[in-house]
């Protein structure tokens, strides 16, 4: 790109307008010019994030044909849909800074790149869907609202849609457990049992503490992250506790208990060994989540190799 300007490229006059735009909190947008480093850790951040959305897919997917009515069955169906639609978004905005959508698939399935470490877990009773929405899609929506504000213009505006809808995502679940809360004594044990299995983990998704996230303070200085892990975790926390209170069900954790003078609540150690494990490949079930996103690249080839050809004979027409 550089090449086409007329006069030599100064690369501090370049560093200084990017460094401007920021501290101006004006988005960077795929045109400008930006420090590899800006763009390397956008890229693996878009990217991490769309394999969540399309990995996430599959611990609800398992309930679409067990759901148990058409009504649920409406509702999951529409948010799994939903999940697909933010992986495509956020692939699309990977794909402004240079990235392949096919590559970056390979290195998911190749293990080069990471999703959120939550969808490791399995689902084992329907009451696991209405948790997922109030737990996972709620966490999501503690991180991703301040992300509608990250620098890179591509990334915030996606954002802005998919809070809107992940905003459903958990009104959804937090519903379903509402009505189940109503039901019979095993469906309110189902709830509760779900909880127990969802509640550590879904404090685990906002990454490792903040003296053990070695990148976030350069994210921070980029604008692409607006608030440090342990910072969204407290306020995930502080949002959670009221509403498992009106849901009627205890999170499992002795240690929780509202601190007044900071008027947040404290919380139990999490057990970042188990985290650990789970990223590293070692969870209850990440062998099969990437062997079925592996059958879903390897199955469907034939589509994408059918919609490429289409795609390069219509530009051919074009040209
Ligand atoms: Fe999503
Ligand atoms: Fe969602």
């Amino acid at each position: 790109m550089t090449a086409t300007l007329d006069r030599p490229v100064d690369e501090d006059e370049l560093q200084a307008q990017f460094d401007a735009t920021i501290a101006a909190e004006h988005r960077i947008e795929p045109r400008d010019w930006m420090p590899e480093g800006y763009r390397k850790t956008l890229i693996r951040q878009i990217a991490q994030h769309a394999h969540s959305e399309i990995i996430g897919m599959q611990p609800e997917g398992d309930w679409l044909l067990a759901a148990p009515s058409l009504r649920r069955k409406a509702i999951l169906l529409a948010k799994v849909q939903d999940e697909a639609g933010h992986g495509m978004y956020l692939y699309s905005a990977a794909e402004t800074l240079g990235a392949d959508r096919a590559d970056l698939t390979d290195k998911l399935i190749e293990g080069k790149q990471k999703y959120s470490s939550i969808f490791n877990y399995r689902t084992l009773s329907y009451a696991d869907v209405g948790v997922i929405g109030w737990f996972v899609d709620g966490a999501a929506i503690c991180n991703q609202v301040p992300l509608c504000r990250s620098s890179y213009g591509p990334y915030a505006r996606a954002m802005i849609r998919i809070c809107k809808e992940e905003s459903f995502h958990q009104r959804q679940g937090y519903e379903l457990l509402m009505t189940m809360m109503r039901g019979t004594p095993e469906q309110r044990a189902m709830v509760q049992d779900a909880v127990d299995r969802w509640w550590w983990p879904s404090l685990m998704m906002f990454g490792p503490p903040d003296d053990d996230s070695p990148n976030s303070a350069q994210s921070m200085a980029w604008g692409i992250k607006r608030h440090s892990n342990d910072e969204l975790r407290q306020r995930y926390v502080d949002m959670s506790v009221p509403q498992a209170e009106v849901l009627g069900v205890t999170l499992p954790d002795p240690d929780l208990s509202y601190d007044p003078e900071t008027g947040h609540y404290r919380f139990g150690q999490i057990d970042w060994d188990e985290f650990k494990r789970v990223v590293g490949g070692d969870g209850p079930a990440n062998k099969e989540r990437i062997a079925r996103r592996r059958a879903a690249r390897d199955d469907n080839a034939w589509v994408t190799e059918a919609a490429t050809a289409y795609a390069a004979k219509h530009s051919g027409v074009a040209a």
